[in-house]
């Protein structure tokens, strides 16, 4: 049976889809191929990146826009080229390499910013150089510092800039939720005439209303002359909206303007981003997938990809997904109580209303144990999205039996930990070789150490107030690196006394947060492990 359109919707919104071809969903239910595409703009590895400590590394970043384009998104934010050189080099590279998705770049209003953005996507398949302003009166009098009217005309001149260099031009008013209506639909109306091709609305400290911010986008569309057609495009400029999740509301914002007739959504994988968070990605392109009869839209996601690409992006940035977060956390398709337990078994859709295999919930019928052989582990890799061969599955084999001599059975999430630590994304200038702790209560904890630096062994012992904090001075004195330890924090990767344990480690370097992570059914090893991998990546990074 299928959800039935009028069982469920508004009925002022039914008729018009009575016409539109139908097709079948996976859940074998009757659904609508909606005529309106929502465009998905990610913007991880840039509002997602300014989170304090998610710091990522250029390889890290290729590895997640890698991952962004197999999810199929429509543009990847790469960066902000102006704010290093680092990021500079990270947009240019991921502008190369990258083919599918639009890779923007983003900039202030300012001459030097514009240049820089257009520089660093100049060689991209389809570039986008992304300007903003704030445009509240909160913005302008109190950051700004300027008139309104300065305000436009820096917007006009760097949009007009932009253009000149690029033809796809983003323009965000930030703080359009707080703006003053006149001024905001007349900035919109310049910077369309000026040459932007998409007109992004920003809920930038997250304020909105969902019901209030649908009107916005509602009154966007009915008082700015030029935003169907624009004055200088032959196709309707994209109106976009870019929601913060201060009051928890960016998803059901993002999804009012998309009912009030906005076509991106700008969003982050996790909901990562500035203090609270952007849109989380996941959560609105699952409700419209789920909800499209309602929403009247579709997405060209490939929804299979999602989990992969969450626990990717957690486990660079060090940002930990919530069990009970919605479409990605490892509660979310799990039935605990026995009464959804026998719903469940019965009928499926009783308690879900998606297919976890949407969301890419791979069952497996082959269980891994000790006994498994090398292809059953590569053909389980792969399906988790892991291509090994060569050295790299040798390595990964041999790890995988070491861990599976010590459990009953080695689960997806001790996989993902395993490969994640034996594909270091900087060069080993040391590994750890050996490790050796004695502690107790009426001991000194104590612990000697062995790195490898190339063909050489070194060896060093110390002594600190516990085992990791021995392990962490004995590294130090071979190292010779001072190290200013952020943070510490460990998890099990899966459940039982047997789980492995994932070690999170944040190092400060001049400025600079650097995380290392390291796994292992031993804690200590794994702590050793995430210290030795922080500091190799802090002298790759010098
Ligand atoms: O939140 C915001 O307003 C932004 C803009 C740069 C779009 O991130
Ligand atoms: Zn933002």
């Amino acid at each position: 049976m299928g959800l039935k359109a009028d069982s469920l919707n508004d009925p002022g919104d039914l008729p018009h889809l009575k016409n539109l071809p139908h097709t079948r969903n996976s859940e074998n239910q009757e659904e609508v191929k909606m005529a309106r595409k929502v465009f998905i703009f990610d913007t991880t590895l840039r509002d997602g990146e300014q989170v304090p400590g998610a710091s990522l590394n250029a390889a890290e970043k290729m590895e997640i826009a890698r991952q962004l384009a197999k999810l199929n998104v429509d543009v990847i934010e790469a960066g902000n080229p102006i704010s290093s050189l680092e990021d500079f080099e990270s947009v240019s590279s991921i502008a190369q390499e990258i083919k599918g998705p639009v890779i923007c770049a983003l900039a202030r209003c300012i001459e030097a910013d514009v240049d820089r953005a257009a520089e660093a996507v100049k060689d991209c398949e389809k570039p986008m150089v992304h300007v903003y302003i704030g445009v509240s009166g909160i913005h302008m009098k109190g950051q700004l510092r300027k008139t309104p009217e300065e305000v436009m005309k820096m917007a006009v001149s760097s949009v007009q800039q932009a253009k000149s260099m690029c033809h796809e031009v983003e323009f965000s008013p930030m703080d359009s939720a707080r703006a003053d209506r006149g001024y905001l639909y007349e900035v919109i109306e310049a910077t369309i005439e000026a040459g932007a091709t998409v007109i992004n609305i920003p809920d930038t400290v997250g304020y909105a209303i969902p019901e209030q911010f649908g009107q916005l986008i509602r009154d966007i569309r009915q008082n700015v002359p030029n935003i169907g057609v624009g004055a200088r495009h032959a196709v309707p400029v994209r109106l976009s909206v870019h929601c913060h999740d201060d009051l928890g509301m960016a998803t059901s914002n993002s999804l009012a303007a998309v009912k009030a007739g906005a076509t991106q959504i700008e969003c982050c994988i996790n909901g990562m981003g500035e203090r609270a968070g952007n849109t989380a990605l996941e959560e609105v392109v699952m409700a419209i997938k789920t909800r499209g009869d309602y929403l009247d839209a579709y997405t060209d996601i490939r929804t299979q990809e999602l989990i992969s690409t969450s626990r990717l992006v957690s486990r660079l940035t060090g940002f930990p997904v919530p069990p009970n977060k919605a479409i990605v956390g490892t509660n979310a398709f799990a039935h605990s109580s026995g009464v959804h337990q026998d719903g469940v078994l019965k009928e499926r859709t009783t308690y879900e209303i998606m297919n976890p295999q949407d969301v890419g919930v791979q069952a497996s019928e082959i269980i891994l144990t000790a006994r498994s052989g090398r292809h059953a582990l590569q053909h389980r890799l792969s399906e988790l999205g892991y291509e090994l061969s060569g050295d790299q599955l040798d390595r990964t084999y041999e790890r995988f039996l070491n861990v599976a001599d010590k459990k009953k059975q080695v689960f997806d999430e001790d996989l993902a930990a395993i490969v994640e630590d034996e594909l270091p994304s900087v060069p080993q200038t040391f590994s750890l070789d050996y490790i050796q702790v004695s502690s107790g209560t009426r001991f000194v904890p104590t612990a000697t150490i062995g790195l490898r630096k190339g063909d050489e062994v070194i060896q060093e012992a110390a002594y600190g107030d516990g085992p990791v904090d021995a392990a962490y001075k004995a590294i130090d004195k071979i190292t010779g690196v001072k190290v200013e330890l952020a943070d510490y924090s460990l998890n099990a990767a899966t459940k039982g006394k047997d789980a492995m344990g994932e070690v999170l480690v944040r190092i400060r370097d001049d400025g600079r947060t650097i995380i290392g992570r390291g796994a292992s059914t031993d804690i200590i090893e794994a702590s050793a492990k995430a210290y030795v991998n922080a500091i190799n990546k802090m002298l790759h990074g010098k």
